[in-house]
C-alpha cells in the first residue's frame, strides 16, 4: 500500500549519456557505415548475409536500439545478445579480430578521436564478454552455471 508522504521514487530517473555531442544520428551513421563494410568484407560478409539475408533492415534498427541503449541508456534494446551469439557455430576467435578492426576503422572515420575511442572501449568490452562465453566457457570455474542454465550471460 503506497503512502501520499512517501513517494516511490525519490528523484528522477537520470539518463546518462556518456559524451554530450553523441546522438542518435551519430549512432545511426556509426552503425549504417559500420553494417555497409561488414557486408562488403570477404571473411565477415558471407557469415552476415547467410545468416541475415532478407533482415538487413531489421538488423540495422535492432543494431541502432543496442547502441542507443549502451551510449544513450535510452532502454531500447531488450535481447539477449550473448545467447544469440553462442549459437553461431561457424564464429571463430579470427572473426573477433576482424569485426574489431573494421569496427575500429569505422568509428574513426565517422566520429571525432575521443568519441570513436567511448564507441571502440564498449565494443571490446562486449566482444571480450561475447568471446569468453562462445570460446571458454568449458573452462572456466562457471562452466556448469552455464550449462544448467544459471547464467545465461545476459
Ligand atoms: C565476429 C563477431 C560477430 C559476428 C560474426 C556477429 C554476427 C551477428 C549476426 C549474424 C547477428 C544476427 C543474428 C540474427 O538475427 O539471426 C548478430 C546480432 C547481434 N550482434 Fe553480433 N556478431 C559479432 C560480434 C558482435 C559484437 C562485438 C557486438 C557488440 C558490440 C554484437 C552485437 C550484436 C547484437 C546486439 C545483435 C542483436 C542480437 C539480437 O537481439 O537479436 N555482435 N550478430
Amino acid at each position: 500500500m503506497s503512502h501520499p508522504d512517501f513517494p516511490v521514487r525519490s528523484a528522477p530517473v537520470t539518463r546518462h549519456r556518456v559524451h554530450p555531442d553523441i546522438d542518435e544520428v551519430m549512432i545511426d551513421k556509426v552503425v549504417e557505415t559500420f553494417y555497409e563494410k561488414i557486408r562488403n568484407d570477404a571473411q565477415l560478409g558471407p557469415i552476415f548475409n547467410s545468416r541475415i539475408e532478407g533482415r538487413w533492415p531489421e538488423h540495422l534498427t535492432k543494431m541502432k536500439d543496442f547502441w542507443s541503449s549502451l551510449m544513450l541508456t535510452t532502454g531500447r534494446y531488450k535481447g539477449r545478445p550473448m545467447q544469440v551469439h553462442m549459437q553461431m557455430g561457424e564464429v571463430k576467435p579470427e572473426d573477433f579480430t576482424r569485426w574489431l578492426e573494421l569496427f575500429r576503422a569505422n568509428a574513426h572515420e565517422v566520429c571525432a578521436q575521443d568519441i570513436a575511442d567511448l564507441f571502440i572501449s564498449r565494443a571490446e568490452k562486449v566482444a571480450t564478454s561475447f568471446q569468453l562465453c562462445m570460446f571458454y566457457k568449458d573452462r572456466i570455474a562457471a562452466g556448469d552455471a552455464f550449462k544448467s542454465g544459471e547464467i545465461t550471460g545476459n
